[in-house]
C-alpha cells in the first residue's frame, strides 16, 4: 500500500515537474511544436487538487452540454432557456414513443448541463483559478436533418457505440464493478459498431422503423451518459479537500443521479424492433426478463458494497475514486463520442483528467 502511494506520489511529482518545465519552455518560446495546453493551470485561492477536480468536471459539463444541445435542437423544446435549433417533428415524435414528456426532459437535462458548466467555471474564476474553454475544439459537423443548427460541435452523436451495461449493473444483487465484476449488455447490437442517436439527415427520418431505432438508441444513450456523471461526481467527491467544493460536487452530482434515474425508466419503454443488424429485444420476455432485465426494476437493487462481510446495500455504482477521471475520459472516447476530434483535444482532456486523478484529500 505504502509502496503504491509512494509510486503515485513520485509519478505525480515527476509529471508536475515535466509540466512546469514545459510551461517554462513554452513561455520562453523555445518549444517549436509546443502544446501550450500542457502548461500548469493556476489554482488561485483553491487547493490545487480541488481546482483540478473542478476543471475536469467543467470540461465534462461542457461536453455534456454540447451533446445535450444536439439532442435538444432535434428532439427537445426550443425556447429562451435552451436556444439553438428549430426541432425535428419526426424525430421528436419517435423519441416521444418512450414517454410523451421526453421533449421536456431533454430540454431540462440540456439546461441543467449548461448551468453546471457555467457555475463551475464561474466558481473557479471567483477563486482566481484557471477556467476551462473548449471553443477551439468545436470542429465536428452538425446533423444535416431539419431542426439542427449548422455549427461546429465538440461531440459526435452519429456514429456511437452505446454501452448498455448500466442496465444490468443496477439490477444485479450480487455484483459490483468496484469488485471487478462485469455485466452483460442490455442491447448488445448498439454496444459495438457505429449507430446514429440523432438523424444524420432527413433521409434518416423517412423510414419509421429506422427512425425508431435511432430514437431508441438515443433513449439508451441518455442513461449511459448520466450514469457516468452519477458515478463520476460520487467518485471525485472522495478526494475533494474544501467543504465548499465538496458541497458543489455533491449538489451537482445529485442532479446527475436524478437525470440517470429518469432516463433509466424511459429506456425500458423503447419499443422492441429490428432495423438491419440492430435489435431492440423485448426485455420483459424470455430469454430475457427476470431480475436482470425486467423494465420496471428501476430502483438500484441492493448489492455488495465495500466488503462482502456487510449486508447488501442499495447504492450507486461504481464509486471507486482511483483513476476515475481518466476512466471517464476513456469510457466516453471508446463510445466514439469524440470521433473526428484532434490530437490536441485528446491531449488537453487527458491532461485535465490526469490532474484531477492526482488530487488528494488534505
Ligand atoms: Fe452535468
Ligand atoms: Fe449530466
Amino acid at each position: 500500500m505504502e509502496k503504491t502511494e509512494k509510486a503515485i506520489k513520485h509519478g505525480a511529482g515527476r509529471r508536475s515537474f515535466l509540466k512546469k518545465g514545459m510551461a517554462a519552455t513554452v513561455g520562453a518560446g523555445l518549444l517549436l511544436n509546443g502544446n501550450s495546453t500542457l502548461a500548469e493551470e493556476a489554482s488561485g485561492h483553491l487547493d490545487a487538487g480541488d481546482a483540478s477536480i473542478l476543471r475536469f468536471l467543467a470540461a465534462a459539463e461542457i461536453l455534456e452540454t454540447d451533446l445535450w444541445q444536439q439532442y435538444n435542437e432535434l428532439g427537445g423544446i426550443q425556447d429562451k432557456e435552451v436556444p439553438g435549433g428549430t426541432g425535428n417533428p419526426a424525430y421528436t415524435a419517435a423519441v416521444s414513443v418512450l414517454d410523451s414528456d421526453m421533449a421536456q426532459y431533454i430540454h431540462d437535462n440540456t439546461e441543467d448541463e449548461m448551468t453546471h458548466e457555467q457555475f463551475i467555471n464561474a466558481y473557479l474564476a471567483s477563486k482566481g483559478a484557471d477556467t476551462v474553454n473548449l471553443d477551439h475544439f468545436r470542429v465536428l459537423p452538425s446533423s444535416e436533418a431539419t431542426g439542427a443548427q449548422q455549427i461546429g460541435r465538440l461531440t459526435n452523436l452519429m456514429q456511437l457505440s452505446v454501452d448498455t451495461t448500466w442496465y444490468t449493473r443496477y439490477r444485479s444483487r450480487t455484483k459490483n464493478p468496484d469488485f471487478g465484476d462485469s455485466f452483460p449488455q442490455a442491447i448488445p447490437t448498439i454496444a459495438t459498431g457505429q449507430h446514429p442517436a440523432i438523424p444524420r439527415s432527413d433521409a434518416d427520418t423517412s423510414d419509421a422503423n429506422h427512425l425508431q431505432a435511432i430514437a431508441n438508441t438515443a433513449g439508451f444513450h441518455f442513461a449511459t451518459i448520466e450514469q457516468g456523471g452519477t458515478s463520476l461526481y460520487a467518485s471525485l467527491a472522495q478526494r475533494v479537500t474544501s467543504l465548499e467544493v465538496l458541497r458543489i460536487v455533491l449538489s451537482i452530482g445529485g442532479t446527475e443521479i436524478m437525470h440517470f434515474q429518469t432516463w433509466q425508466d424511459k429506456a425500458g419503454n423503447a419499443p422492441p424492433l429490428k432495423d438491419g443488424d440492430v435489435v431492440f429485444p423485448n426485455l420483459n420476455a424470455p430469454p430475457l426478463g427476470g431480475e436482470d432485465f425486467q423494465t420496471n426494476l428501476i430502483m438500484p437493487e441492493p448489492t455488495i458494497f465495500l466488503s462482502r462481510h456487510f449486508p447488501p446495500c442499495s447504492i450507486i455504482r461504481p464509486t471507486e475514486t482511483k483513476g476515475v477521471a481518466m476512466g471517464a475520459l476513456k469510457f466516453l472516447s471508446s463510445s466514439n463520442l469524440f470521433l473526428g476530434q484532434s490530437k490536441a483535444f485528446f491531449a488537453y482532456l487527458t491532461d485535465l483528467a490526469e490532474d484531477a486523478d492526482e488530487a488528494r484529500r488534505l
